[in-house]
């Protein structure tokens, strides 16, 4: 820790006008951001400028509380200063040794009014962005605050397009992007990036625990606003003192890359709280879950139950054979006969339909080297989900499951919460009461040595650092909608998600169709919109510890040559590396395998047919590899040849360069085999 050197006075660009006005300011360690937080008639606000240059204009800062007044703010003493530069280490990851070098100011804000008017905000400045928050220390213990509204605003310095969904709509996160100018934005999910033709942005938040989620709100032109994801009743957020809220981060860089490349959101999480974590694991999986999706059988019972003992041990048969961890069960748990999404408080967690026999699946996977990915659909009804979820954690723990999938299919807004008079409130997917939720799951999961991995999640802040048994997550259009969504995922979305939602965190996109017109669709438009090589690429572009297999068995038998690479990926890396990114056309994504010494890379287009160079500098110099690489046939294309692909071998340094071949909706998947 070192104490101050920062100025205390900053020129401040406010509202098009040079003043001089008093400040706080903190410097990133090589200087490239700077971050500075100032009152001015009573209202707190910061600015934050790259090299010199506006990124962030005057923006406000400060939380308003239920039924107090808004106090005059100003700025109390000096600020207390910090600083780190550490490396700490994941126990799985994208990255084993992560890098937290940062300047921490801390401003201490003092009002005229209540003990709500005395608190902290904290800035920590890193060189690819900054985060702050408020920490109200002074609330006395255990006294009840509610949250009316969070002030926070963002106002970029110049024109930026966003790219961006709209927030509260029905299917939640699951959306496909658009890029708009900013000021088209209504309200925004985060991570909300923006570009300019000079920088890239990215708007998110880290540690969002006990908290609402933030969209943000496009209050005036270039401006947008915290907008806190309220309870039925409007307040924002419960809480009692003293208390902190989550990091409002900002990544800010000149390339798409280095947002990807970005590990400020893990930096701004707590260490690991659940210590020895060898029973997280990373894996790859196989399961029940495609063919429902393609209606070719159901999760609710009669005639076409796909979570039978018998196909279970199908899959259990592929997986052994060709050496994946886990086979994922759907369906096998009775509740979802009927309008499952409306009565998901009919769901058991520990009752299996007769034709599932959960002893017997277990023991058979066991007995084969492999093991039952869980499977608890909520729909939603969290109080029917909380009362059984022990029991159903335990029951699972018993026979041998270490990593669950957890659902909350339910139209956003519509999530109940009976109170104890009986009365029924519908609350938003991503509000304070459904963060509590998934924290008292991941806790609760913990206890039982279990992993989750949760689709229609609150998206993710980085929490998987200080709970690493949070694996993964959903959270965006996955593969599923290729199924049977209308339209499917078009080829873009997958060259947009890696600067957008996967930002936030790792992502169960459960990649790797091969049957891409899924038994012959006419339709484009209705089927996945890519080539096979896509499909492999997507292993390595999508970081996700656990990645599934999504196919069907058969499908893969069908090209064994090209299922070799999704057996060989791994899901968990010592190093990764954004090497060329166009947000919305093409990226190419290098990753080491962790405690090996081969290299992946991974390459997507959109749906134009694109050559890339890439520099083969990222390999160990000191090493020659073969370079296994699946890629376009020359006549591949997404609309007209999806499955044409060739498989070539060559041998490569880290001297050597590579031109991939995208075709429409195309991509490259390489291998590079280190040679002794
Ligand atoms: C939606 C999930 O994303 C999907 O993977 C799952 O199969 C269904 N819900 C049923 O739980």
């Amino acid at each position: 820790m070192k104490s101050s050197t920062w100025a205390v006075f900053a020129l401040l660009v406010t509202a098009g006008v040079s003043q001089v006005v008093a400040a706080e300011c903190v410097d990133s360690p090589g200087n490239v951001l700077q971050v500075c937080v100032f009152t001015e008639n009573g209202s707190a606000y910061y600015e934050v400028t790259r090299r010199g240059h506006p990124v962030l204009q005057r923006s406000a800062l400060g939380l308003v509380f239920d039924g107090e007044k808004v106090p005059r703010l100003v700025v109390a003493g000096t600020a207390q200063r910090a600083s780190r530069d550490s490396t700490w280490e994941q126990p799985w990851g994208e990255e084993r040794r992560i890098r937290d070098r940062h300047n921490e100011m801390r401003v201490s804000l003092r009002g005229d009014t209540q003990n709500t008017s005395a608190f902290d905000v904290v800035v920590r400045a890193f060189d690819d962005g900054f985060g702050f928050r408020y920490d109200f220390m002074g609330v006395p213990s255990g006294r009840a605050v509610a949250v009316a509204d969070e002030l926070t605003q963002f106002k970029p310095a110049g024109a930026y397009d966003a790219w961006w969904f709209p927030a509260y709509e029905k299917e939640r996160d699951e959306y496909l992007y658009e890029r708009t100018p900013l000021d088209r934005i209504t309200k925004a999910e985060t991570p909300l990036t923006l570009e300019s033709s000079q920088l890239y942005l990215s708007i998110h938040e880290a540690a969002l625990i006990d908290y609402a989620s933030m969209t943000l709100e496009r209050t005036a032109t270039g401006t947008l606003k915290a907008d806190l994801m309220a309870w039925s009743d409007g307040i924002k957020v419960r809480r009692t003192g003293p208390f902190q809220t989550p990091w409002r981060t900002v990544l800010v860089s000149e390339t798409p890359a280095g947002l990807a490349d970005s590990r400020l959101t893990l930096n701004l999480n707590e260490p690991n709280k659940l210590g020895d974590v060898s029973w997280a694991k990373p894996a790859k999986y196989v399961g029940i879950w495609w063919e429902m999706h393609l209606n070719r059988s159901t999760w609710g019972s009669g005639p076409k139950h796909g979570a039978t003992t018998a196909n279970t041990k199908r899959y259990i048969d592929f997986a052994a054979k060709y050496g994946f961890d886990g086979v994922l069960v759907e369906g096998w748990n009775t509740g979802w006969d009927g309008d499952w999404i409306a009565n998901g408080a009919g769901f058991s967690f520990t009752k299996s339909y007769p034709d599932f026999n959960l002893a017997e699946v277990t023991a058979y996977a066991r007995r084969k080297g492999v093991v039952l990915i869980g499977h608890n659909e909520t729909a939603g009804a969290i109080q029917n989900y909380e009362s059984q979820m022990e029991a159903g954690f335990r029951q699972y723990e018993k026979y041998g499951v270490t990593s669950v999938k957890t659902g909350y299919v339910k139209p956003n807004g519509t999530i109940q919460r009976i109170t104890p008079d009986g009365a029924a409130h519908n609350e938003w997917f991503a509000g304070q009461y459904l963060v509590r939720h998934h924290q008292l799951v991941a806790e609760t999961a913990a206890r039982y040595k279990i992993a989750i991995d949760a689709h229609e999640p609150v998206k993710d802040t980085g929490l998987r650092r200080t709970w690493p048994n949070l694996l993964s997550r959903e959270g965006a259009r996955g593969q599923e909608f290729n199924a049977w969504g209308d339209p499917t995922n078009p080829p873009e979305h997958v060259v947009i998600l890696p600067l957008t939602r996967l930002l936030a965190g790792p992502m169960d996109f459960t990649p790797g169709i091969f049957d891409i017109t899924e038994g012959g669709k006419p339709d484009v438009a209705k089927r996945v919109q890519s080539t096979l090589a896509n499909q492999l690429a997507l292993y390595v572009v999508i970081y996700s510890p656990l990645h599934m297999a999504a196919d069907l068995p058969e499908h893969y038998e069908k090209h064994l040559d090209a299922f070799q690479f999704i057996r060989d990926v791994p899901t968990d890396w010592e190093r990764s590396r954004t090497l060329d990114a166009k947000i919305g056309d093409y990226i190419a994504v290098a990753r080491q395998e962790r405690g090996g010494n081969d290299w992946y890379l991974g390459a997507l287009t959109d749906e134009q047919a694109r050559t890339l160079n890439v520099s083969l500098d990222f390999l160990d110099p000191k090493r020659r590899y073969e370079a296994q690489i699946y890629r376009d046939a020359p006549q591949a294309d997404y609309r007209t040849h999806p499955i044409a692909y060739e498989i070539k071998r060559q041998s490569v340094s880290a001297k050597d360069q590579l031109t991939l071949k995208l075709a429409p909706g195309g991509g490259t998947a390489i291998r590079f085999k280190a040679m002794e």
